[in-house]
């Protein structure tokens, strides 16, 4: 099948890289001149293991341009694979996915399936349809589609080429056959075929899901300190319930990224707007956002501020595996630490130069943690890097001032921290 793919982040390009894997011709599009070089030349925009390879393996079915016009005019399927960020009410943005539509709708020149990949609120497909047709140049039918997808940075290929389900949301005949046919590649991969509402809501349904699992976790983790009880132990008993399942019950300081922050706001947002509560997803909200200020909090103990001290950061991104900043702990925490007049020294494989645009001045980037450690009077830990994983509490004592380590990810050795002369806390444990 002839594919275009509009936008060529996590969603967009993942997706077209997949797509050209199993056997279509697809074409990427966007509008940052400098990406699509960079892509011609088969680097990925995006960190994302894996993809580069995948992108030199299929280089013979994959193109990518600016001109969207020769992509859309003769593509048998068009995915909108473009951003629905946050607004400022909470609601998805949707003037990305909007100006693709309209794109689509000047330039198509042949019946085609245009298939919404971006996470959008439930009835933005029917609007869709609405503004395609209204729009359209030529005399042409067009079908919509939804198909959301379920990849997470970081692990974006495996997740979508052996994805959990591909839940395809569909009105009409021509709609599915060509999205079984585009499909046809992804053998082993269970298909659900839902009315374009359903589809929608199970993208919001599931992520919204995985964000109040994390915030329940979290929340007994907090219990789990008052009354003496280990977070690990309980998490572990908790996931051997296969209804319950052991996935998603890792306590910490909290969920980031991309997609659980926005996507709970957005549905929060359209059950207010339609008059409904939806009082789980309010409170998984709440919490994360208490959460993230966890280590903090507990670091007052040791010092009411951190005037003249130096504070050590371990991990910068919202989780590893990725150089993603969004709704990362560290960017609620760093700013409230440099207030304080503290020294930071802050470490991350690949989130440092993302972070260093950020924060130009504030900071002092090391190489190594070791050099992030030395002489330091407190260390937090906001991303589970291996590296991170690695340390012994030696690699503390031997470098801090004063080692007190505060674990956001609960990513130490529980036993051996605890044991050491280090000054341990983590979350629930
Ligand atoms: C998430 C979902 O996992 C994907 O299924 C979905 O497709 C994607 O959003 C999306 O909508 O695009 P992602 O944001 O890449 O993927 O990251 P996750 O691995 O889900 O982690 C999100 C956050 O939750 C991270 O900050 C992570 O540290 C935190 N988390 C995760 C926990 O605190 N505890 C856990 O047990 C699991």
């Amino acid at each position: 099948m002839k594919v275009a793919v509009a936008g060529t982040g996590y969603v967009g390009l993942v997706t077209g890289v997949c797509l050209a894997e199993n056997g279509n011709e697809v074409t990427c599009v966007d509008i940052d001149e400098n990406k699509i070089a960079r892509m011609e030349q088969g680097i990925s925009p995006i960190y994302e293991p894996g993809l580069e390879e995948l992108m030199h393996k299929n280089k013979e079915r994959l193109h990518y341009t600016t001109d969207y016009q020769s992509a859309y005019e003769d593509a048998d399927v068009i995915f909108i694979g473009v951003g629905t960020p946050e607004k400022k009410d909470g609601s998805a943005n949707l003037t990305y996915v909007y100006r693709v539509v309209e794109q689509i709708a000047e330039t198509v020149r042949k019946d085609c399936v245009v298939v919404v990949k971006s996470t959008v609120p439930i009835g933005t497909n029917d609007k869709v349809e609405n503004l395609l047709k209204n729009n359209l140049k030529h005399p042409v039918n067009i079908s919509v589609a939804s198909n959301p997808e379920f990849l997470a940075q970081g692990t974006a290929i495996r997740d979508t080429l052996h994805a959990s389900r591909i839940v395809l949301g569909v009105e009409d005949k021509l709609a599915e056959d060509t999205l079984r046919t585009v499909y046809a590649g992804f053998k082993d991969v269970p298909l659900l075929i839902t009315n374009r509402k359903s589809a929608e809501m199970i993208k919001y349904a599931s992520n919204d899901f995985l964000a109040l699992k994390i915030s329940y976790i979290n929340e007994i983790a907090n219990l789990c300190e008052i009354v003496g009880a280990n977070i690990d132990d309980v998490a572990k008993g908790m996931g051997y319930d296969a209804r319950i399942g052991d996935r998603f019950l890792h306590a910490g300081i909290g969920y980031g990224g991309s997609c659980f922050p926005k996507d709970t706001k957005a549905l929060n947002w359209l059950a207010s707007y339609n008059d409904a509560e939806l009082k789980t997803i309010k409170a998984a909200i709440e919490i994360n956002e208490q959460q993230k200020l966890k280590l903090l909090k507990k670091s007052r103990k040791y010092y009411p501020d951190f005037t003249g001290l130096t504070v050590a950061v371990l991990g910068l991104t919202f989780k590893p595996g990725t150089d993603d900043l969004r709704e990362a702990p560290s960017l609620v925490n760093i700013p409230i630490i440099l207030e304080d007049n503290a020294k930071v020294k802050a470490w991350d494989p690949v989130g440092q130069e993302n972070f260093r645009r950020k924060f130009p001045d504030d900071i002092t980037y090391c190489d190594s943690i070791a050099e992030t450690l030395k002489d330091a009077d407190i260390c937090f830990i906001f991303t589970e890097w291996p590296e991170v994983r690695a340390l012994t509490p030696e690699d503390f004592l031997t470098s801090m001032k004063k080692p007190i380590v505060l674990d956001g990810r609960n990513c130490l050795d529980y036993e051996s921290f605890h044991s050491s002369d280090v000054i341990y806390e983590s979350i629930g444990r």
